[in-house]
């Protein structure tokens, strides 16, 4: 079956939007199938840049269709400024190229005041969300209290099932968190435009996929996020509120179980984090500064939906055995090689040291008490010069080659591509190693 999939294999961030562009030259179908705005791909073609937390990052490509699965939570405004954004900048997403599942969640201003609240109620035991209503939408779809795309269909309906979602919302604003309570009239106004704009895009993607599926068609499953965020396996309470991993797709587009060509890790040759949680290799002062960026370029460490500087720190080789395990990688794609550039040495993290003394290469259960492991790290050698400009393997500098072996060797499967650059020909294809 051609099915691909790119999931992070980190806390997101990987630079998953740059890789999900070129494998969208081979793909008909490029679909997201988890996770809402909360997800940030930047994708740079010449001049320009483009952040995309919605539509799949494969859109910006003429013969792609992009669809959104049944697996995610769709702010409609969001989404329509995205689409308003891409017409600007002369991309088609016009019906026969944006699908969107009936399936899929809705997210309202009530879930993001929700989320917001929570958040501040935490005090310091803060998740540090994106703050875009993430949590509260899956936490109505899990209690059947949700609002789908479905529900865009049928404008009275529609207005019935706000007005209770808004009531319902209003109240624990006020008794619960002692917040300001939303303009019920004026979100049932909004949501009444998004579903003129949006109703012609509503279709069974599920059924759409599996057709596509069925008639040889290259679909490319981009996952959002990362796998350490995942609500089942990441970092438990410090996730996301969905299922980031390769298994997910199934469930998240509604396909049935079918032959996966290649599942793809994307992952950054160091680490990063957004929002709070554990961190093992976590890097403080200078030497954070120095992996992190100034905020100058697009592609320095800092959110594309917040805005937030990211947590950085050294490569972390057991999450990243953990990844392969969880999702059944068959490849990695290792990104931001440049950003290794000038570091007299590099270190990676090979195992972890337990309270006890014992080592593990592995967690024991899962990423479940990170905070409690030593990293037990391994220094290689950096290299000074400038990656930037290297599209072939043999003109990478040997301390960088090798240290693409090392990752290779450590995790257990083979890196199929480097990243140099932002853009899309700043990519080495790494050989097989004999
Ligand atoms: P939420 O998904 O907004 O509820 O946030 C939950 C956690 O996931 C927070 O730590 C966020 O910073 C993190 N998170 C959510 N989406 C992304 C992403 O696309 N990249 C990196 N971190 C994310």
């Amino acid at each position: 079956m051609p099915l691909n999939i790119l999931v992070g294999t980190q806390w997101g961030d990987e630079g998953k939007g740059r890789i999900v562009d070129l494998l969208s030259a081979e793909s008909d179908y490029v679909v997201r199938y988890n996770g809402g705005d909360n997800a940030g791909h930047t994708v740079t073609v010449g001049d320009e840049t483009f952040k995309l937390h919605l539509i799949p990052s494969g859109i910006v490509h003429k013969h792609t269709i992009g669809a959104l699965g049944n697996g995610l939570v769709i702010n409609p405004k969001s989404l329509l400024a995205e689409m308003e954004m891409l017409k600007e900048a002369g991309i088609d997403i016009s019906p026969q190229r944006l699908q969107i599942s009936y399936a899929a969640h809705l997210i309202t201003p009530g879930h993001i005041a929700l989320d917001r609240a929570r958040e501040a109620a935490r005090g310091t035991g803060q998740i540090g969300t994106t703050g875009r209503g993430i949590g509260p939408a899956y936490t109505d779809k899990a209690s059947r209290n949700g609002l789908r795309v479905f529900d865009l269909l049928d404008e009275k309906n529609l207005a019935e099932k706000l007005k209770t979602h808004l009531d319902q919302v209003n109240h624990r604003l006020s008794s619960i968190y002692q917040t300001g309570t939303l303009d019920e009239k004026e979100i049932i106004q909004e949501f009444m435009e998004y579903a003129r704009v949006l109703k012609p895009y509503i279709v069974d993607v599920a059924a759409t996929l599996t057709e596509a599926l069925s008639a040889q068609k290259m679909v490319l499953a981009e996952g959002a996020q990362g796998i350490l965020l995942d609500i089942d396996h990441g970092s438990y309470p410090y996730v996301t509120s969905s299922n980031v991993t390769a298994t997910g797709v199934f469930t998240g587009l509604g396909i049935g179980i079918c032959p996966v060509e290649r599942v793809i890790g994307a992952t950054k040759a160091f680490q990063s984090r957004v929002g709070a949680g554990p961190f093992p290799t976590e890097l403080e002062g200078e030497q954070a500064n120095r992996l992190r960026g100034t905020g100058s370029n697009p592609w320095d460490e800092f959110g594309t939906t917040t805005g937030r500087p990211r947590r950085v720190g050294w490569l972390d080789g057991v999450l990243l055995r953990y990844a392969v395990r969880l999702n059944g990688l068959t490849e990695l794609v290792l990104t931001k090689m440049d950003v290794l550039s000038g570091l007299p040495e590099i270190q990676v993290c090979t195992a972890y040291r337990a309270v006890d003394g014992k080592t593990y290469e592995i967690p024991p259960m899962g990423v479940t008490t990170l905070e409690t492991y030593q990293p037990i790290y391994e220094t290689l050698p950096g290299w000074q010069e400038d990656l930037m400009r290297v599209r072939r393997w043999e003109d990478l500098p040997q301390a960088a080659q090798a240290y693409i072996r090392f990752v290779e060797k450590m995790s257990g499967v083979p890196v199929c591509l480097a990243s140099v650059g932002p853009e899309r020909s700043q990519v080495v294809e790494v050989p097989r190693d004999a």
